[in-house]
């Protein structure tokens, strides 16, 4: 009954775009732009295409597990559950949990995303489900958690859906912190299912985040293109290619963008001239490919216990059902 569906989106603050390039692209060493970036409209896009990649195996074993093990996630959370999603993506893996929910009671699932396009592509997916009420919420993921769990009435539980790895996006400190000021949210008895990403051979995530169509190297070029877009700058974007790189001490995938030449950009926008040395590259994302113990420590360390986990075994990947306590 499609008029179950009530769909909207909550807009608010999101960070300062100008503020953050200039920050990043004027450190001293390293210059940088933050990943969360990435994923305006056409970002957003690329990266749907990127999760369908044969190389890119990560969204499709995320989604074989939830798939497999919705079903349990539901059985093994009594009572009236608030469903909440840290970024929404596409919406399509969350649509098995979505499901098994809504057989079960009527549901309310917040999705939370600073990305309006992201929310948007993901309330297109998701609109057929029966009995899911939708309420997309535009904000930072901790402050839209803080929202949802001052909205939470006396018996309901929160399962927090963290899926896809982003945790990965962190850096290696910030995960397990990020962890835990989620944990500090919720209450004892509530949930979060984490999708964490395995270590696997270097050449295939090599392969993974820079693949032979180029839409890897697309998603990381379109950061300087949302900077001429949004903020007149003047990157000639001929003048940059897409680096994948393993670091062995971090264990991360990072993406860099590589000056070919030395170069002088203007980004009057956020008021800057940054200036580029031959082969000086901008990070764009690291993601961290973590051991399974590691993802059993980061969780006990926030103080969750991990109730089960599943792995998938055509890519290495885990799914993690974590229990406040
Ligand atoms: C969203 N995140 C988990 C992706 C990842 O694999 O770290 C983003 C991505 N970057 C390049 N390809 C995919």
């Amino acid at each position: 009954m499609r008029g179950m569906l009530s769909k909207s989106i909550v807009s608010g603050a999101v960070g300062d775009f100008a503020t953050d390039v200039r920050r990043g692209l004027t450190k001293v060493g390293q210059k940088e732009l933050p990943s969360k970036y990435l994923y305006d409209e056409i970002g957003s896009k690329l990266f749907e295409v990127i999760s369908e990649l044969p190389e890119y195996g990560l969204t499709r074993a995320d989604e074989r597990l939830l798939r497999a093990h919705s079903a349990e996630v539901v059985g093994r959370i009594p009572g009236e559950v608030i469903l909440c999603e840290l970024g929404s993506g596409s919406g399509r893996k969350t649509r098995w949990i979505l499901e098994a929910f809504s057989r079960r009671r009527h549901t309310y699932y917040y999705p939370i995303e600073i990305s309006p396009a992201a929310l948007n592509i993901c309330r297109r997916e998701l609109a057929d489900i029966e009995s899911v009420e939708i309420v997309g919420l535009e904000r930072e993921y901790l402050d839209g958690l803080l929202e949802v769990a001052a909205r939470r009435q006396a018996g309901q539980r929160i399962l927090v859906l963290f899926l896809g790895s982003t945790i990965g996006n962190f850096s290696p400190s910030a995960d397990v912190q990020f962890l835990k000021e989620i944990r500090t949210i919720l209450q004892e008895g509530d949930s979060l299912l984490l999708g964490t990403d395995l270590e696997k051979p270097v050449p295939q995530l090599i392969g993974a985040y820079d693949d032979p169509i180029g839409v890897s190297a697309a998603f990381n070029l379109n950061l300087l293109a949302r900077i001429n877009r949004e903020l007149k700058g003047e990157f000639v974007l001929s003048r940059f290619e897409h680096l994948a790189r393993f670091n062995t001490a971090t264990r991360s995938i990072e993406m860099h963008l590589v000056s070919k030449q030395e170069q002088v950009v203007r980004i009057p926008g956020a008021g800057l001239t940054v200036a580029l040395e031959l082969g000086e590259t901008i990070w764009t994302e690291s993601s961290r490919k973590y051991a399974v113990s590691e993802v059993l420590q980061m969780a006990s360390a926030a103080s969750f216990r991990c109730e089960v986990q599943w792995l998938d075994q055509e890519w290495p990947f885990a799914e993690s059902l974590l229990k406040a306590e």
